[in-house]
């Protein structure tokens, strides 16, 4: 086993037995850090309370009016193929036809906008919209795989900083059949590791235990998570269920608001730019990334 890998080993059994949560102890120490000397105290907002204390929680808006104007522009494509040696995914992606990407994103935008904008004065930072999914996920049958994690449905969290943040949008009405989202509150971690005796996404003895929250609602309904605070799993569905996914950062870049019209595209495809404004991988870029967040914060205008 490779240096990084035992240290990074040890880091993550030292924040579990320490700190209740299975990420790297220099996220844990940005996350701490960033909450006590940059984000805003004083919250009276209902949907940031619950963000910051729960770490989830449903939005007010619903989408599903607008969103139905573009789903002929949704196509599904195959699904990804498994590479051997790699994690399984058998989440059946949406491609948004091309023609209708600007409008779709500033349609997303606009729906968004009173969120975003609570979201970037809450962190004090630009908070923007960098990557938009849409997948299918399909109940499989397939006794090879049953047993085995085939879309991130297992307990864990995102190894990300909490300037990560995730809204997933209902495509169908989901009920508990159609496998909702399940997740655990940022208060509720020291109980879930215990209940679950959790050591780990692939051990831990899985009890139904009214602390697990699960995302069911209508087609439309916004759900503001931070998945990188909270353990959370996808459910499984007993036919399918279809969600968007929709990655915000809080970055301490300034100038991604003058974004020019090729890269608004871009949050339709994968993006180098949330790895590396949220996922470090070293202390030193993670500590790079807090004075950077630090510096700017002290410059930021409230909107
Ligand atoms: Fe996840």
């Amino acid at each position: 086993m490779k240096i990084h890998k035992i240290l990074n080993n040890i880091s993550l059994k030292i924040s579990l037995f320490l700190f209740n949560q299975r990420i790297p102890l220099s996220y844990i120490f940005f996350n701490k850090f960033y909450k006590f000397l940059i984000v805003k105290k004083k919250i009276e907002n209902e949907e940031i309370y619950n963000f910051h204390n729960k770490g989830y929680g449903k939005l007010k808006i619903n989408l599903n009016e607008g969103l139905n104007k573009f789903k002929d522009s949704f196509k599904i494509s195959e699904n990804k193929k498994s590479v051997p040696g790699e994690k399984i995914d058998k989440r059946q992606y949406f491609v948004v036809e091309h023609n209708k990407r600007l409008e779709f994103k500033s349609f997303l935008e606009s729906s968004l906008s009173s969120t975003i904008n609570d979201l970037s004065n809450y962190y004090k930072s630009n908070v923007t919209i960098n990557n938009v999914q849409i997948f299918r996920i399909k109940n499989e049958n397939n006794l090879e795989i049953q047993n085995k994690e085939i879309y991130s449905n297992y307990f864990h969290q995102d190894a990300y900083l909490f300037t990560y943040i995730k809204i997933f949008v209902n495509l169908m009405d989901i009920s508990e059949t159609e496998g909702p989202l399940e997740i655990v509150s940022i208060n509720n971690s020291s109980k879930f590791i215990k209940k679950f005796n959790y050591k780990d996404r692939n051990k831990y003895k899985y009890v139904e235990d009214p602390i697990v929250y699960k995302n069911t609602g209508k087609a439309g309904d916004c759900f503001l998570f931070s998945s990188a605070q909270c353990f959370h799993k996808a459910g499984i569905p007993n036919k399918h269920r279809d969600i968007m996914q929709i990655i915000l950062l809080a970055s301490p870049n300034t100038n991604e608001k003058n974004s020019d019209l090729e890269s608004r595209e871009d949050v339709f495809e994968g993006n180098d730019k949330i790895a590396s404004s949220a996922k470090p991988y070293s202390v030193f870029r993670t500590i790079k990334l807090f004075i950077d967040h630090l510096f700017h914060s002290i410059r930021y205008k409230y909107n």
